[in-house]
């Protein structure tokens, strides 16, 4: 088995609230993540494909492949978009790292045309990140 990875970068922002709690209780939870107006961040998204190498190609999956996949499926949904309110795959969810991760998930497993889709992990800041493997 191989792992290949691209790594894509996208720029949106969102406000951390749940819309079933109060003001208080929200900003006692999410802090300033949860101020009203919202705020940034330079994502950075990384999909990892696994799979065996294809004798004829030497590749298990071309780059320009995963790469055209990864944009038109989710990049071009996500940068430059509010994530609370802009995003059709993200509607009615917190947009956490968590919940946006999952919600990439649902959007590429699919869409893998060799190999199988094995892990994809988001940035939010330079030091923190989560990583799916869709269970
Ligand atoms: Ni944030």
């Amino acid at each position: 088995m191989i792992y290949v990875t691209r790594r894509e970068v996208f720029s949106a922002s969102h406000r951390i609230f749940n819309p079933k709690l109060s003001d208080e209780e929200n900003f006692r939870i999410y802090g300033k993540c949860s101020n009203p107006n919202g705020h940034g961040h330079n994502y950075i998204l990384e999909v990892t494909v696994a799979g065996e190498v294809d004798e004829n190609t030497g590749y298990l999956i071309d780059l320009k492949l995963l790469k055209e996949v990864i944009r038109s499926n989710v990049i071009e949904k996500l940068d430059h978009k509010n994530l609370n309110t802009d995003v059709d795959f993200l509607r009615n969810k917190i947009p956490t790292s968590e919940n946006i991760l999952i919600a990439i998930w649902e959007q590429l497993k699919d869409k893998i045309p060799f190999g199988k889709l094995y892990s994809i992990k988001l940035y939010e800041t330079e030091n923190n990140f989560v990583e799916y493997r869709g269970e």
